[in-house]
């Protein structure tokens, strides 16, 4: 059981052998029970026989066919976090007291492993949430909108389910679609924003965005894998892109399927150059690069989805 300490109460936050609505509507105040009371006191509580002890609360009743119990402290540092209960079922044997011994040394470990999740999770999301601001940032600088970056993230995540991609390569995607071109943050905006053709030495500039977005990627930890799709999103699957002119499937798969996304958001945005173009048009382009600018199959699986979103749209429509 894990506390909130927010309303100072347990829920359970992983069991084994307790029935769904146990595990859901299960709770205690700081105080109350005998976990409330481990959380209270920090100290474990050793039930031999739950039937002679008044300490427990048979509000759970019936549902506990255990005959005595176990409650330790989850305990970071001097805080506790929230209790590790066990329950020996009747008939098979009693807890004894080198129980308690064992179950305080996993539950100091169980503590730790808890607390390292929930640094992880939280640096994992400043991080996601300082780099959604720079993207932000970077739109407003490129006259994109916030809603181009959220897009670009969901048509992230769905080609990679349609590709079959593990969860953690899906992530790296996403951040991906999302960070591409953050290294335009080190460009002139004068470039960024001109409406008239760009000289070969502005282009040449603009061609540094990549390696830019790379160099402040490839630093965090945890985004590394990220870098490489960033620093190669604008190669194409036939050599001809830059910056090294990699070729195929030395190209990383993420820097291919956020090509694609990107020249679909590009087609399909206003430009400084230009108004923004249909949906139909940004298909045809697709189809026309694909085997030359893009791989082939991840044009095929976008394509479904735009046309899943289509029928999706249309089944909405009928029914409502
Ligand atoms: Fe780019």
């Amino acid at each position: 059981m894990l506390l909130n300490h927010e309303v100072n109460e347990l829920t359970i936050a992983a069991s084994r052998g307790l029935s769904d609505e146990v595990v859901q509507t299960t709770r205690l105040r700081f105080g109350e029970g005998v976990a409330g009371r481990v959380v209270q006191t920090g100290k474990a509580i050793f039930v031999e026989d739950i039937e002679t002890d008044a300490r427990f609360m048979r509000s759970n009743g019936p549902n506990y066919s255990s005959k005595s119990f176990i409650s330790v402290p989850l305990r970071v540092k001097n805080r506790i976090i929230g209790v590790l209960n066990v329950n020996s079922p009747e008939k098979q044997r009693i807890f004894e007291e080198r129980d308690v011994r064992l179950l305080t040394i996993l539950a100091d470990q169980a503590a730790i492993t808890l607390e390292n999740i929930e640094l992880y999770d939280n640096l994992q999301n400043f991080y996601l949430e300082m780099v959604q601001t720079l993207a932000r940032a970077i739109d407003a600088k490129d006259s994109y909108t916030h809603e181009h970056a959220d897009r670009a993230r969901r048509y992230a995540r769905l080609i990679g389910k349609k590709l079959m991609l593990p969860e953690a390569m899906i992530r790296h995607i996403e951040y991906a679609a999302l960070m591409h071109d953050i290294g335009k943050i080190g460009i002139d905006e004068t470039i960024l924003h001109k409406a008239g053709k760009l000289t070969p030495e502005e282009r040449d500039i603009i061609k540094k965005h990549p390696a830019i977005g790379n160099r402040i990627i490839a630093p965090v930890a945890f985004l590394s894998p990220v870098a490489p799709m960033v620093l190669y999103h604008q190669e194409w699957f036939n050599g001809q892109g830059y910056p090294e002119g990699l070729i195929g499937e030395e190209i990383p798969l993420g820097a291919r399927v956020v090509a694609v996304i990107d020249a679909y958001d590009a087609i399909t945005s206003d430009r400084p150059y230009r108004k923004a173009l249909s949906k139909q048009v940004a298909i045809e382009e697709l189809n026309k690069g694909a085997g030359s600018q893009f791989d082939e199959k991840v044009v095929k699986a976008f394509l479904e989805i735009l046309r899943d979103e289509e029928e999706a749209k249309l089944v909405h429509a009928t029914n409502s």
